[in-house]
């Protein structure tokens, strides 16, 4: 037994994250794959990183210094049972099995258990940041059980992407904590998409510029308080060109988003928990809409507005989206926070959302900038029940609430869609309302279903007799 760490699946994911793990001092890796051709292409494409090659789940187990750890990196879904079921049957009480893919929460709390039966930890770790960050520091989300994290602890340390001088890596909490944090990492990560998507579009819309021009204007973003990967990118790709046909590539690319349900589970998990994750919801929903060719082929032909959208003042224009931008990404990070915070809430989760906003700081795909102003704000109060009302927040809705106004009007008068930007202002507008319209739907509530309601000026709840003489009776609370 001479390796300290395994890696189990060895797709781009897998062999990136055991040549990054290999790479650090201290480290040696044992690797395994179902098929051996796949092991030994790794071996042959690095023999530097000294890999020990295992062809069964024995030899595999045999390669291990105990505790075991080793690092499921398969595709979510069957696949993972199967080796989770693998690796029990060789590994014995105190090892770790790790599952670094993409699970769905509910999943890894049942793997979690199961496993534990057999003495042996089971750790279900969000891992983000694409093949590069595996490769060259992603940023960890693991759960778990604390003596997993004894040992897990120093090796992830060793491979995490590092932000200001921190591993990009903490024990977010036991069991499915890990993967429900990664997830909604995720469901941020569509709305920042989205959002980024709606900006390029109103300015090109309204401005008629260029891709490779809007590339230009991203790439200054990303030098002030919008900075962050998906900024970078956006002026990236918005700069490339199609070679066949010397269109900038974004004209050429089919205007249909996939997804592969990280999105979804977030947002079906909010609406379980009841939090409004509005701004994810939207993002989500906008790459539905746009995959269904059908509904949009028939729909081409709704009307829309007569004018054609011109800008007057381009400068005040771009501005303006910017500052729509900046605002509702800060409405999709408190929404998601949030949904953190109920999650924690609802499975007994100990999670530490500043060290949360800290290891999103370098590694995953959302990291930004503006984290550092959620760890901040998180820093000076840790029970703040809405992010988004922190200090440093308030003052950019205060700067941006006009600008983010005129974007929303721009949108609605043009007809250009903008779901995930007018969303996020019609939150901000709920949540800070002193008083909304819902006393309405209780008094509906209660007139067609007796579903009571309470009353601003007394304890108590009361139902009125609306199908009798209308007096007001104290009744069963019934929510
Ligand atoms: C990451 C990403 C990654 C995710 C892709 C694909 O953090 O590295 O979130 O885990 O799988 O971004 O997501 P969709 O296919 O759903 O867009």
């Amino acid at each position: 037994a001479s390796a300290n760490i395994g890696v189990v699946g060895l797709a781009v994911m897998g062999s990136n994250l055991a040549r990054n793990l290999a790479s650090r001092e201290g480290n040696t890796v044992a690797i395994f794959n179902r098929s051996y051709e796949k092991t030994q292409g790794v071996l042959d494409a690095h023999p530097e990183a000294g890999f020990i090659p295992a062809s069964t789940y024995e030899e595999f187990a045999a390669s291990l210094q105990k505790p075991r750890t080793a690092i499921i990196m398969v595709k979510a879904g069957a696949g993972t049972d199967a080796v989770i079921q693998a690796l029990t049957e060789v590994f014995e009480p105190g090892d770790i099995i790790v599952d670094g893919g993409n699970a769905y929460f509910p999943d890894t709390i049942r793997r979690e258990k199961t496993v534990r039966e057999s003495g042996i930890n089971f750790v279900g770790a969000g891992i983000s940041g694409g093949e590069e960050g595996a490769l060259l520091g992603p940023s960890i989300m693991p759960g778990g059980s604390d003596e997993s994290w004894v040992t897990l602890g120093p090796i992830l340390r060793s491979i995490a992407a590092v932000a200001e001088g921190e591993p990009c890596v903490t024990h977010i909490g036991h069991d499915g904590a890990g993967h429900f944090v990664k997830m909604v990492h995720n469901g941020i990560e569509y709305a920042d998409m989205q959002l980024i998507a709606e900006a390029y579009d109103l300015i090109r819309r309204g401005t008629g510029k260029s891709p490779a021009e809007i590339a230009d204007i991203f790439a200054e973003w990303n030098t002030g308080e919008l900075e962050s990967y998906l900024i970078e990118i956006t002026a990236e790709v918005l700069r490339q060109v199609d070679a066949s046909t010397g269109k900038p590539l974004v004209d050429v690319i089919l205007d249909q988003a996939g997804a592969k349900g990280t999105g979804a589970w977030t947002v079906q998990t909010a609406l379980s928990l009841g939090v409004p994750v509005s701004g994810i919801a939207e993002a989500t929903f906008a790459r539905s809409l746009s995959s269904h060719p059908e509904q949009r082929a028939v729909a081409v032909n709704l009307p829309g507005p007569d004018n054609a959208f011109t800008v007057t003042d381009e400068a005040a224009f771009i501005e303006d989206v910017r500052l729509a931008l900046y605002a509702s990404k800060i409405v999709a990070y408190s929404q998601g926070f949030d949904e953190i915070r109920a999650g924690a809430a609802e499975y007994g989760w100990n999670i530490d959302l500043g060290a949360v906003s800290k290891i999103w700081r370098g590694g995953c795909i959302i990291r930004a900038q503006f984290l550092n102003r959620i760890a901040d704000a998180y820093a000076d109060n840790t029970d703040l029940p809405v992010l988004m009302t922190a200090p440093y927040f308030a003052e950019v809705f205060t700067r941006a609430q006009e600008a983010w106004r005129r974007v929303v009007i721009a949108a609605a008068t043009a007809g250009i869609p903008a779901p995930a930007f007018s969303s996020s202002l019609s939150y901000y507008d709920g949540i800070r309302a002193d008083r909304l319209p819902a006393a309405l739907v209780q008094g509906q509530r209660d007139f067609f279903g007796a579903h009571t309601y309470k009353r601003i000026d007394k304890e108590g709840t009361f139902h009125t007799l609306w199908s009798g003489d209308r007096t007001e009776i104290e009744a069963e609370d019934t929510h």
